[in-house]
């Protein structure tokens, strides 16, 4: 049987699947729930420095976007950090804690960028026995205007910064959590560790706007006639958390940092898949506030169930096993020749593989009189918006032309070398190397 435990910056737990700071992890009922449920830790909803909490919207502050079956892709909130008194938050904290000692228990933590601040709230969630804390530079919303959250992620040197004073006030783990309201999110993560960071996790939510009320002229969700740009997060955004995950992953200069992965995990795949890229767990939201708790027990079997079908009998096995697979483009091999290939007894004649191909592409796609759709080789580039629009999986596929075989579009034999690429003039990276 596969072994789940992770163990990342020292911090033990049963399983890779942490929940993200956010409303599932804003108080002790949820948490406990949460981990009879199976989770095998959480980072606990952001806290604020002393005085009087923040205080929250009092209508919707979730926006939607919907696939066509209504399933969520994704979700915008214009939520704050927590809004519970502190002292609340961290004794329930402790006494969670001294519950599950087997579960990680991470603190969120946003406070004014003052040394100050940062000096006197970590002893007191150092006091609560929690594993580690997590310093929340990413929010985009409410707290960035009042030079927070995201206000500091953007700039590199108070990361840095604020880091060190952590690393000077906190004896335990210091995860950083960026923003992904940034051009190239190397930067944050090299001052981050540059400031000692055990670790960073990424992302936090994307600047967005999920729709207008074209009656009321307000953006949504919409606060007696008036919106704000909220954060944005779900599957919709999995795509651009692995991709940045994988740009610190790959980048020299942040080696060995470990990572925690966020945004759009749902599955056991999701989660695999960022594990893949060098994420030492993964961090889960909308899927919780989507579904519930339980669903971290489908995530458990099914990731246990592929382990044990590849052979992995760790987490640890196939960490980072994508990231020498992710590359510039100028490395990809261009004598790597492929064409579509369309399965009739599949094919379900809908037509939008013809549709998209002739009108968009490369008019690779033959129709007959009676609907039947042939690929073209002398013209298919491979481009893969047939197999992208085909509603039928499966039933276009690509296969890769044999080395010595002629490629009928260009008339050339496909090259049996591929790594001659490397070296032909084309290749921006060959003449890099001259
Ligand atoms: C309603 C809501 C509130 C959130 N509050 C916080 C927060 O207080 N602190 C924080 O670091 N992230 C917060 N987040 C961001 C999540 O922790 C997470 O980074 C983001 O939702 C991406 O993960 P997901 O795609 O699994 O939802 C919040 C997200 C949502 C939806």
């Amino acid at each position: 049987m596969a072994d789940l435990t992770t163990d990342f910056l020292g911090i033990k737990s049963p399983n890779p699947f942490w929940l993200a700071s956010a409303p599932p992890t804003d108080k002790e009922y949820n948490v406990r729930r949460a981990f009879e449920a199976g989770w095998g830790g959480v980072v606990w909803k952001t806290l604020g420095g002393e005085g009087p909490p923040v205080v929250n919207v009092n209508g919707p502050r979730y926006g939607v976007i919907y696939g066509a079956d209504r399933r969520v892709l994704g979700i915008n909130n214009i939520e704050l950090i927590t809004d519970r008194d502190l002292y609340t938050n961290l004794e329930e904290i402790k006494r969670v804690k001294a519950d599950y000692p087997d579960r990680a228990i991470i603190v969120s933590i946003m406070v004014p960028c003052e040394e100050e601040a940062w000096k006197a709230i970590l002893p007191l969630v150092e006091d609560t026995g929690a594993d580690g804390i997590e310093l929340n530079f990413g929010c985009p919303h409410g707290m960035a205007e009042r030079g927070m959250g995201s206000a500091v992620g953007q700039v590199p040197e108070y990361i840095e910064m604020v880091t060190r004073w952590c690393k000077q006030y906190y004896s335990k783990p210091v995860i950083v959590k960026l923003t992904p309201n940034i051009t190239d999110i190397r930067q944050p993560a090299a001052a981050a560790m540059r400031g000692g960071a055990d670790a960073v996790s990424l992302i936090n939510t994307i600047n967005s706007i999920t729709s207008v009320n074209l009656d009321t002229m307000s953006p949504e969700p919409s606060i007696d006639g008036k919106g704000t740009h909220g954060g944005y997060c779900g599957p919709a955004v999995k795509p651009i958390a692995m991709s940045m995950v994988s740009e610190i992953a790959r980048n020299p200069e942040t080696a060995g940092l470990p990572i925690s992965g966020i945004g759009g995990v749902t599955t056991w795949r999701d989660a695999a898949e960022y594990i893949t890229l060098g994420c030492g767990n993964v961090q889960v939201c909308t899927a919780a506030m989507t579904y519930g708790f339980k669903i971290v027990q489908e995530m458990i079997s099914g990731l246990s169930q592929w382990m044990d079908e590849k052979g992995h009998t760790s987490i640890q096995d196939f960490m980072g096993a994508a990231v020498p697979n992710t590359t510039d483009w100028q490395y990809l091999n261009l004598n790597f020749i492929a064409k579509a290939q369309i399965n009739q007894d599949d094919c379900i004649s809908c037509g939008r593989c013809y549709a998209a191909c002739e009108d968009t592409s490369h008019q690779a796609i033959s129709m007959s009189e009676d609907r039947t759709f042939t690929v073209i080789d002398e013209e298919c580039v491979a481009c893969n918006l047939c197999v992208d629009v085909c509603p039928v999986e499966n039933c276009i596929t690509m296969v890769e032309l044999e080395p010595g075989t002629i490629d009928p579009r260009t008339g050339k034999v496909v090259e049996k070398d591929y790594a001659n690429w490397t070296t032909h003039p084309n290749n921006p990276s060959a003449t890099a190397a001259e």
